[in-house]
């Protein structure tokens, strides 16, 4: 009984899926969607392929292009500017003055998304 309500749960969310319709954040089921994350939390700032250098809101600020970063790099700095760990190991980055944006925009995520996504971007071309 147990194996037959696991298979209809997997099957409803396979065809959600396919839908289309999950929002991007991850459920115990599914892994994150780096693609999405990235597209939806960054790529305003950084460009869809990570090659925006800058952006302007009240100021303009510049900072280096992301695409193709080391991925174990790209991951502890955006832990960095997330915050919520207790650690000498990792500080807060603030890099060009701007860090309390990054916070904002990866605030949200959690660490498991956060390392999707370094991959992500590390792919970028
Ligand atoms: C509202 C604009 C904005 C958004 C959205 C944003 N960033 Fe940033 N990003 C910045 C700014 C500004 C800096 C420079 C921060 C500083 O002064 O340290 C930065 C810095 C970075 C750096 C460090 C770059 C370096 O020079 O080492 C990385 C990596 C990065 N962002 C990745 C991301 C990722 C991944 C996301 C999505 C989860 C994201 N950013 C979302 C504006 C943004």
């Amino acid at each position: 009984m147990k194996k037959i309500v696991l298979s209809m749960l997997l099957a409803g969310i396979g065809l959600i899926a396919a839908e289309g319709t999950v929002p991007y954040r991850s459920g115990i089921l599914l892994p994150p969607q780096a693609d999405k994350i990235y597209a939806k939390e960054c790529a305003l700032c950084h460009g869809k392929d990570g090659k925006q250098t800058s952006f302007s809101g009240l100021t303009r600020v510049s900072y280096a292009k992301i695409a193709g970063m080391d991925t174990a790099q790209l991951a502890k700095t955006l832990k960095e500017y997330r915050g919520g760990i207790k650690s000498k190991d990792y500080q807060f980055p603030n890099k060009y003055g701007y860090g309390a944006v990054m916070k904002s925009a990866t605030r949200d995520l959690s660490w498991e998304e956060i390392d999707a996504v370094a991959e992500y971007v590390n792919g970028l071309k």
